[in-house]
């Protein structure tokens, strides 16, 4: 026996066992119950004052032995280890940490917090979490009115006061959402494992009883109620426990009080309602006066007892519902947190406003596009961020010089809007410029940096989107204005992310990342087949970088994603055109920000933005963005390898003729038999070999596949291109034609010969290198401060027409700097300039050749290096 304990072999099975174990105790979600209401929520259950009734005496006084756990042997009240809690309320503010006493309105006072809490600890091994938010004084009518309850379109104004119409509905629920975005905040311990929104409780209805209007529309609020914060939470059988409200006991007959206790009964009678609400009579928890700490009859007398017993028993109702209503399954959600080590682990998804308004929008726009990113399932599909575009802004900045909204679009402010995108669990997007105008000649962020991050900070901002129109005239490179940018963020404390909106000016190649987590890498996107697949080449294709790339695939990860500009999926022509661009930027890693009208979205369109295995490519956690490994004749294939090892292919006929197009696995990491999964049609094709064909693919028509078997070793990448091939690495002379550029704008230069691929020849001499140009065209080359000099003989290439004009320039790194090294001024046909100017220590050069229709020569590019 003993010899078989201290068996190595038993011992490590024993230990794997054990680790096992612990695994799957740390990996449990946690159970989050969220518990809101006034005053009674908040709590007044005294833990010291008065003679009898507060809670030491209760404890002192319990002959059941039913609250002895409150308290430790030393007298000290207990503390959970495995029970956390969250409050927001007025007096006190926010409250955080283990379940204790103290929770309650003030930090001598209990709530239904407390033996809520014990229960549910009790109960389950998993870590709980108790999210409550309670103010005194509030009604259902006014304060809380769920959006539903306010009319069909829901708020006609975002409620921005305290005061207005459905303020505390929007407070308690975008408090739900801020908690569950800062799991590691608030659940010690938290390493994304997920959470659970288990049950809703409430106890409210005081100051519903004295307004007789609100008191005849109580019924019918509450039951709003449910439905709303069902529906914002997606959550459409979320179990819901209501505690009357039962002050004064069962000698209240004042006519009102007892009205909205029976509209509070009723709900547990609504036949939707059967199997998922549960109303707990609290009658009986009411104590006499004289047994009481005070006189406050509507605040339970501040008795400790009558508190702990309103919460115990939710506790149970709800534990009851929990078992009882068998269609409630509750999903483990994960929420990247704040302090996760990125803030965009996949590509950003969301919805913006510029496709869709333009500059025509207003907070009843906005409020009504949140309720739908949450009514059409966009939100549970991965649409988090919703952006507010360019226009939201008043035309002057105010006294203190910050930006405030635009005082017709966004009467309630910039903050209210935010927190009503918070309150539907989405994050929330804004858009400025680092101009000192915004695109649409609004106030800029230019010498404001600090100002603007502060106020977006303060508005609860998640993400801004950031212009570069007249940011040329900043005197600062991108990588120089970006890092203001990153630092004015930094220091708001806030994590923000930045998405860099430049028009395609190269931050993959001068380093993007280190100021934001996605950039631009086109022009801007129009409702046009021709602008997307545009668009696409700049990230999956030659648009924008040397072919020799493929893309800009090997630039792309977390916190770095490639962005060929947001959907136009919806504003197409055809569903074809639709699904191909929604492919095209799935299999590219493309942040997907829907650019559509929602209240206008077709089924077909919604069943597009919703295609779960189209997104699920997108958003697949290796983070591997698609690369083309055939590009011929319009026949477009993209390859993006998986993380459960099978790869993704899209086949793609950008032509007019129908075609056959067929993959040869060995193309894309694969050998021999290969099981092949239609996305779209969420379909097994079945096993091919070798190769599979898409037969009769017509004009835009597709197939988006995923090919492979789950759990097979991952399928291997291309190799990126390395360093020395797009750097200056050596010593002595590098021609620019013999690396590859890193950015190109308009016609790419052609390496070594003119544009034509004919020899260069410049005034009679041929030059071997050098590269041919046709206007416009620039291309960004990567010296990495190793350069000395760049050297070149420029002039125009005599297929010019005779009386063109052309010009030269080169640039340090990309135009927005507008540092210019070299500027050869307009000039003609047999003009000859020699360049010889200082590089030293610069990263990147850009050199752009301009004027109409004409041909210009860099006859022998090249730079010395020491
Ligand atoms: C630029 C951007 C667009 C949009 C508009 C707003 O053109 O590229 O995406 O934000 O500005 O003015």
């Amino acid at each position: 026996m003993t010899k078989s304990i201290t068996n190595p072999f038993f011992t490590s099975l024993l230990l794997l066992l054990f680790l096992s174990l612990i695994r799957v105790a740390a990996q449990e979600p946690v159970k989050v119950f969220i518990l809101a209401g006034q005053s009674n929520m908040q709590g007044h259950g005294e833990m010291e004052k008065g003679e009898k009734g507060n809670l030491n005496w209760v404890v002192a006084n319990d002959k059941n032995g039913e609250f002895q756990h409150l308290k430790r042997k030393d007298g000290k009240w207990s503390e959970r280890d495995d029970v956390f809690i969250y409050t927001w309320d007025k007096f006190d503010s926010i409250k955080t940490g283990k379940l204790s006493t103290g929770y309650g309105a003030f930090k001598h006072t209990i709530g239904p917090e407390l033996e809520f809490g014990n229960v549910m600890g009790d109960h389950f091994s998993n870590k709980v979490l108790l999210i409550k938010t309670a103010w005194g004084g509030k009604s259902l009518a006014v304060d809380f009115r769920p959006p539903s309850a306010a009319g069909e379109q829901g708020y006609n104004r975002v409620p921005s006061q305290p005061k207005d119409t459905g303020y505390y509905y929007v407070q308690m629920m975008s408090t739900v959402y801020k908690v569950l975005r800062n799991l590691d905040q608030y659940v010690p311990g938290y390493k994304g494992e997920g959470h659970e929104i288990s049950g809703f409780g409430w106890h409210q209805g005081w100051n519903d009883r004295a307004n007789k209007k609100a008191n005849a529309a109580y019924e019918s609020n509450l039951q709003h109620l449910i439905k709303d914060v069902r529906n914002d939470l997606g959550s459409p059988e979320l179990p819901f426990v209501i505690a009357t409200t039962g002050m004064k006991g069962w000698e209240d007959k004042n006519p009102l009080g007892l009205s909205l206790m029976n509209a509070q009964l009723a709900m547990a009678d609504y036949p939707e309602f059967k199997e998922n609400v549960a109303v707990v009579e609290t009658r009986d928890f009411w104590r006499d006066i004289e047994d009481s700490p005070s006189k406050q009859t509507y605040h339970w007398c501040r008795n400790a007892e009558s508190y702990l017993l309103v919460g115990k028993s939710m506790a149970h109702a709800m534990l009851d519902l929990l078992d009882s209503n068998k269609k409630f399954k509750p999903e483990v959600k994960h929420v990247a947190t704040y302090n996760s080590d990125y803030l965009t682990p996949t590509p950003p998804m969301g919805w913006n406003s510029w496709n869709a308004f333009e500059k025509d929008i207003d907070e009843k726009k906005i409020m009504n596009m949140a309720d739908i990113m949450v009514s059409s399932g966009m939100r549970d599909a991965g649409y988090e961020y919703l952006v507010i575009d360019d226009a939201w802004m008043a035309a002057e900045r105010n006294e203190a010089g910050q930006l405030v909204a635009d005082p017709v679009k966004f009467p309630g402010g910039m903050k209210a809007i935010g927190d009503y995108i918070h309150s539907k669990g989405l994050k929330y997007g804004i858009y400025e410029c680092r101009g000192d105008l915004t695109c649409q000649n609004l106030p800029g962020s230019f010498e404001h940096e600090q100002t603007d991050m502060d106020s977006f900070a303060s508005w609860g901002v998640d993400y801004i989107k950031l212009d570069a129109c007249f940011a040329i005239k900043n005197g600062r490179l991108s990588s120089e204005d970006l890092d203001v940018y990153h630092q004015a963020i930094v220091n708001t404390g806030r994590p923000m992310v930045l998405s860099i909106s430049d028009f395609g000016s190269g931050a993959w190649a001068w380093g993007g990342k280190n100021y934001g987590q996605l950039w631009r890498t086109s022009g801007d996107i129009y409702p046009t087949i021709r602008s997307v697949y545009n668009c696409a080449n700049t990230s999956g294709g030659d648009g924008s970088i040397h072919p020799a790339f493929q893309g800009l695939w090997q630039f792309a990860g977390p916190d770095s994603w490639n962005d060929p500009d947001m959907l136009q999926v919806g504003n197409l022509k055809t569903t074809l055109e639709d699904k191909a661009h929604f492919s095209l930027w799935s299999i590219l890693a493309a942040p997907i920000m829907a650019g559509n009208d929602l209240s206008q979205m077709t089924e077909e369109t919604k069943e597009i933005l919703l295609a779960s295995e189209v997104i699920a490519i997108n958003q697949d956690a290796r983070a591997h963005q698609g690369y083309k490994v055939f590009d011929k004749d319009s026949v477009e294939i993209y390859n993006k390898p998986l993380s459960d090892g099978t790869t993704a292919v899209l086949m793609l006929n950008k032509g007019s003729e129908k075609t056959d197009i067929t993959v040869q696995f060995n193309t894309i990491g694969l050998q021999g038999k290969q099981k092949v999964r239609d996305v779209w049609l969420k379909k097994d094709l079945g096993e091919f070999d070798t190769s599979f064909t898409a037969n009769g693919l017509g004009k835009h028509e597709h197939v988006l596949l995923k090919i492979g078997s789950k759990g097979a070793t991952p399928v291997k990448g291309p190799d990126p291109i390395p360093e020395e091939a797009y750097t200056v690495t050596q010593a002595g002379i590098t021609y620019l034609s013999d690396i590859y550029y890193m950015l190109k704008k308009g016609n790419a230069p052609v390496m070594d010969a003119n544009f034509h691929g004919k020899p260069i020849k410049i005034k009679g001499r041929k030059y071997k290198k050098g590269l041919g140009a046709k206007s416009k065209s620039s291309a960004m080359y990567r010296l990495n401060g190793k350069a000395e000099r760049f050297k070149a003989i420029v002039s125009l290439d005599k297929s010019s027409p005779k009386d063109a004009t052309g010009q030269f320039k080169v640039m340090v790194e990309e135009r927005f700097g507008g540092r210019v090294l070299f500027d050869s001024k307009k000039i003609k046909r047999g003009d000859k300039i020699e360049i010889d100017i200082d590089v030293k220590g610069l990263d990147f050069i850009l050199l752009e050749f301009t004027g109409k229709k004409v041909f210009g020569n860099w006859g022998d590019a090249h730079v010395t290096a020491p």
